[in-house]
This record gives structure tokens, sequence and C-alpha cells, in this order.
């Protein structure tokens, strides 16, 4: 099973780099995006695993070293398929994320179920490579798949009490196998402000690597905004509430001293147990001697984000 995995990740990495070379020569040659454009619909975004040929590429990115899709589906927290970087890997299978349906509620005017395919079908999908710094200090290059969640809020018209925007993850013991174990407060929960939501950079993500979610990623629907700690990019989501008071996130809830609501990504704001001036790059160095880098306040991402910050002190809101 694990051998025909990794053959599958392997074969699947190198169609996508063809395809990121493909598109380069293009480039050179005067062929425009357009020509991907044109096939672009991601209502068909679901059917068969692969988006190459329903996204764009954008700028984002693009000058940074990816993380192979085997590193990026093989060291994962996902805890409600256990605590161990392995463990999601290796037991997400029982996930179904077809058919999924996300509930919009509280403070908008168009509250509903919505089935998926429905809820992505309007927005063109984009290719975007973010770095990803998890709050225990290593970090990743990804080259998402998603649409900007500002576009996807929009549409539901919130209201002027729509402070907060809320996610919740799926709750389902069989499918998610470790919510039977007291591990976290089921179900996982996050939350932004809206201004948080609705910045450019916030995206809803439903592939990676030019195809699908793997269900260890948060299949076939998550958060990730790049400025903050891994732990607010909520995977699996069911639910998306509107609201006027700033929700208690899972990690918050688990423990107030060391997981904070907003939590940026800060060097300067060291976790109680350990430093966040560095961070360690998965897939860099050897295991003995780990390839490691200086982090930046807000993961680089300060032009784009800091805005959302003028007064607040960022030791006391972490
Ligand atoms: N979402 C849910 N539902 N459950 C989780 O355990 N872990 C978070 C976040 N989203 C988590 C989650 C943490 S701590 C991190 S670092 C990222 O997912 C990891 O995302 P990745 O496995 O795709 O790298």
């Amino acid at each position: 099973m694990m051998k025909k995995i990794t053959e599958y990740f392997v074969t699947s990495e190198a169609h996508y780099l063809n395809r990121r070379n493909f598109i380069k020569q293009s480039a050179r040659l005067g062929v425009g995006l357009a020509t991907f454009r044109a096939f672009s619909s991601s209502a068909e975004w679901m059917q068969g695993g692969g988006l190459s040929d329903k996204m764009i590429s954008t700028d984002y990115g693009k000058e940074l070293a990816l993380n192979s899709f085997k590193e990026i589906t093989n060291y994962n927290n996902f805890y409600e398929f256990g605590t161990s970087k392995r463990n999601p890997a290796k037991n997400a299978h029982t996930l179904k994320p077809k058919p999924w349906h996300v509930k919009v509620s509280g403070e908008c005017l168009k509250q509903g179920d919505y089935d998926l395919e429905d809820f992505i079908a309007p927005y063109q999908l984009e290719e975007r490579i973010y770095r990803f710094r998890c709050v225990e200090a290593w970090s990743m290059v990804i080259p998402w798949v998603g649409v900007p969640l500002a576009s996807a809020l929009k549409i539901f018209q919130p209201t002027s009490k729509a402070k907060y925007v809320v996610f919740k993850t799926l709750l389902d013991k069989t499918q998610m196998p470790w919510q039977n174990r007291p591990t976290l407060d089921w179900p996982y929960i996050e939350g932004l402000t809206i201004a948080e939501a609705m910045n450019p950079l916030s995206l809803l993500v439903v592939g990676l690597y030019g195809k699908t979610l793997p269900n260890q990623n948060g299949a076939p629907l998550r958060l990730v905004v790049p400025w903050k700690y891994g732990f607010k990019n909520i995977k699996s989501i069911v639910s998306i509430h509107f609201q006027e008071t700033a929700p208690l996130n899972t990690w918050q809830g688990q423990a107030s001293s060391e997981y904070g609501f907003y939590a940026n990504v800060n060097p300067a704001v060291d976790h109680p147990r350990w430093s966040q001036a560095r961070e360690r790059i998965i897939g860099g160095g050897s295991f003995f001697s780990p390839e490691k880098r200086k982090t930046k306040l807000f993961n680089g991402y300060g032009n784009e984000v800091a805005h959302l910050y003028t007064g607040l002190d960022l030791v006391k809101n972490f």
C-alpha cells in the first residue's frame, strides 16, 4: 500500500513539474495563459483529481523553491487521524471528501447549505505558491490551488455585524476515527477577523500540486492564511459562520497561554516552550544537521498584511 502511494506521489510531482516547465516555455513563446483559462472551469474541479487544466498560474511565490509532493503529503498535522506526523497519510483514507456540503450561517443574508461543487463553481481556480510556517517551528513551501476567500465570502452578503468568520471541520467519528479520543475538543474550530478573511492573501484551498487535495492535507476544502501559524489553516471545512464576537479557536481553548487567536508568525514572540526566531526547513539538510533559517514577521507577508494590525500590541495579541 505504502509503496503504491509513493509511486503515485513521484509520478504526480513529475507531471506537475513538466507542466510548470511547459507553462514557462509557452510564456517564452508568447503563448499566453489565456490558453489555460479557456479550459478553466472550476465546476469540474472535483472530477478526476487533476486541476492543472482548470487553474491559472499566478505570480505568488514564483521565486520560491517548492517542497516535494511527498514531503507535503507525508508530514502532516491532522489530529482527527492521529497525533504523529506520519499518521494522517496512513489513516486519512476513511475520509470521504465527495459529496461534501458547506453550511453558511450567522450574520449574512444568504445563509444555506451548499454543495461544495456549487460553492466553488463561480470562481476561477488559482495556483499560489505560499510559505507555510507551523507554530512548531518548521516550514515548507507549497503550491496550493484555490479561490480567494474574499470572493467566496462576499457572495453570502455578510451584514455589518459580521466582525468574525468562524470555520468548523467535519465532526464524524467514523470518517475521522481519532475524534473518538479526547485529544482535542472536537470539531476543530478556527476563526479570522472579517478584515483578515477579506485580505487578498486568504485562500480557500481545494488542491495542491495541481491535483485535488489529498485527504491528509484537508480534503476537500481548507483554509490557507500564509502569514499565520499553520494551526489557523483549518482542514476539511463543513461550516462557515459569520458572527459579531471573537470565537475561541481550538488551540486557544486547549492552551490559551501558548496559542492565541491571531497566531501571526512572529519571530519576536516565543512560544512559552520554544523559540520562534528560526525555523527548520522540511527537506533541507540532514536529520542530524537540519537546514534552518530566520523566521520573518508575518512569515514575510508584511507588505500585504501589516496594516491589519496597526495599533495592536502583537505581544499581547499573539
Ligand atoms: N485542521 C484540523 N481539522 N485538524 C488539525 O489537527 N492541524 C493544523 C492545521 N489544520 C489541524 C488542522 C496544524 S497544527 C497545521 S501545522 C496544519 O493544519 C498542517 O497542515 P498540513 O498537514 O497540510 O501541512
